[in-house]
């Protein structure tokens, strides 16, 4: 399972290309904000003759997107573009040309000082000026070394071209769609303000007509996707500003929609009505990933969360109370600077007190620019790496009961790709879990009815119901 932002590699789905085409490699690291702004690219470049593949030895264009949060993550970069600069040079030898570009969140970090670091690069592209890519990548062929890191006057979305039927079928049933970019919340920990920009939220009528496109091209799920998700604010149809609440009640009207979460959301915007959608939308799976970063309260302080542990456990109270079935999943920070074994332990006892059916935990990373990095009392590695097993290991214990407490249940499916197994078919429990159950009759797309029998340390398992 991915956090909203957690890190992670993945690329692009294998298309199969005629000779002659152009083929693009894309690199996807980082937050499903990346996943899904690397399919809006590809398409973009596809109006140039450009086909996806995932055979690196084939690509004529190699674009690494990239992630900024944590140093580990900016640092796989460059170990990448070296690998990549000895394909390069190996290539020109035969007298083949190969153009190397960098997008996502350290392309809007570091800018030009990528070209510095590493001269193979050609390109550098921060994510609000993807509508860009084709020109910036002629201009590249024609010699120059483009770096598009402003912030774009015009709004990309409406210059990307929309997901087409084909490719949205090749890419499954289940689809990310960007509603919101950028974030106003500058927790000091944090780079997104920075490399993303402010908020900045698309409007209804573009936001429901992708949402249709992609129905329309087979897709039965749609989780909305946003750095601030639940801070969305577009303009509706009726020229009023409509929250996030407001755009889920729309969303479920689309016939055929079967499905929708949103990603990430901050406590402090999870307004009345968003709750009231949990409760009225059965498209609305209950799941709710609501990072905290730490259970003490001089901490949330000090990271600028501006809301309090017990206003955090009160909210999930509020929020359960409307729709008993929903699982809480969040992200934690160990070792913020300052942070003693008292602000730990109280992180341990709000863990306790929520219980999590899934989180995603970090050591704190200093990242150059953020409040953070200026702080005093930064923790000691060891500390940190201590901190981070126990709470982990807690964290983990809480995934593993909340699977226990699904077995028996009766629980609707979506059938998303084939298991291991001849006859199995995989999907995602409302809970966002992955489910194997032996669906012989049944097809990818198909919403069943099962009963989970077992469950593995990161899956269930399930027999289908007549
Ligand atoms: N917008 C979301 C998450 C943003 S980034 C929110 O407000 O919660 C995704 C996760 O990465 C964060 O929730 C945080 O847990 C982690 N993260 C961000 N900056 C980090 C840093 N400097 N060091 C370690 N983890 C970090
Ligand atoms: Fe980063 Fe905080 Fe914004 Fe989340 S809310 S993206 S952690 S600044
Ligand atoms: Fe990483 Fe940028 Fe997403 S820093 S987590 S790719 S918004």
């Amino acid at each position: 399972m991915e956090a909203a932002m957690s890190e992670q590699s993945l690329s692009t789905p294998v298309v199969i290309a005629t000779p002659n085409t152009r083929k693009v490699f894309v690199k996807t690291y980082g937050c499903q904000m990346n996943v899904y702004d690397s399919e809006r690219m590809t398409d973009a470049l596809s109006k140039d003759g450009y086909q996806a593949t995932d055979v690196l030895e084939e690509a004529d264009l190699v674009l690494l997107n990239t992630c900024h949060i944590r140093e580990k993550a900016a640092e796989k970069v460059y170990s990448e573009l070296g690998r990549l600069r000895d394909m390069k040079k190996a290539r020109a030898k035969d007298g083949r040309e190969m153009v190397i570009g960098v997008t996502g969140c350290v392309a809007q970090a570091e800018g030009k000082e990528i070209l510095r670091r590493a001269p193979a690069v050609d390109l550098v592209i921060g994510p609000q000026t993807y509508h860009r890519l084709p020109d910036a990548l002629r201009r590249a062929k024609g010699g120059e070394r483009v770096v598009e890191t402003d912030y774009a006057l015009e709004d990309k979305f409406e210059h990307l071209p929309a997901p087409e039927k084909a490719k949205t079928r090749a890419r499954g049933v289940t689809a990310f769609l960007t509603v919101q970019e950028g974030c106003d919340k500058f927790c000091t920990f944090c780079v997104v303000p920075y490399t993303r920009g402010s908020e900045v939220s698309r409007p209804v009528s573009q936001i429901v007509a992708e949402a249709e496109r992609l129905v329309d091209g087979g897709v039965r799920e749609i989780t909305l996707l946003g750095q601030n998700v639940n801070a969305w604010h577009g303009i509706g149809p009726d020229g009023t500003e409509w929250g996030l609440g407001d755009l889920l009640y729309r969303l479920a009207e689309i016939e055929g929609l079967a499905r929708l979460r949103y990603t990430t959301s901050h406590p402090r915007d999870m307004d009345d009505r968003l709750v009231e959608a949990h409760r009225d939308l059965p498209a609305l799976m209950p799941y709710l990933h609501l990072p905290v970063q730490s259970g003490s309260d001089r901490i949330l302080k000090a990271m600028n969360r501006r809301h309090t542990a017990a206003e955090y456990i009160a909210l999930i109270e509020r929020i359960r109370a409307i729709q008993p079935e929903l699982a809480i999943s969040g992200d934690f920070i160990v070792g913020f600077p300052g942070e003693t074994d008292q602000d730990f332990e109280d992180t341990m006892r709000l863990i306790e007190t929520v219980g999590y059916a899934q989180a995603f935990s970090f050591k704190y990373s200093i990242r150059p620019g953020t409040p953070g990095a200026e702080m005093d009392g930064h923790v000691d590695e060891a500390v940190k790496s201590e901190r981070l097993e126990r709470l982990q290991a807690l964290l983990f214990r809480q995934q593993r009961e909340f699977a226990r407490t699904c077995i028996g249940k009766e629980i609707d499916l979506l059938l998303e790709k084939p298991g291991r197994m001849p006859g199995q078919l995989v999907g995602r429990s409302p809970w966002l879990q992955p489910v194997n159950v032996d669906a012989k009759t049944s097809e990818i797309g198909d919403i069943i009815r099962v009963r989970i029998t077992d469950a593995g340390p990161n899956s269930l398992f399930a027999e289908a119901i007549r």
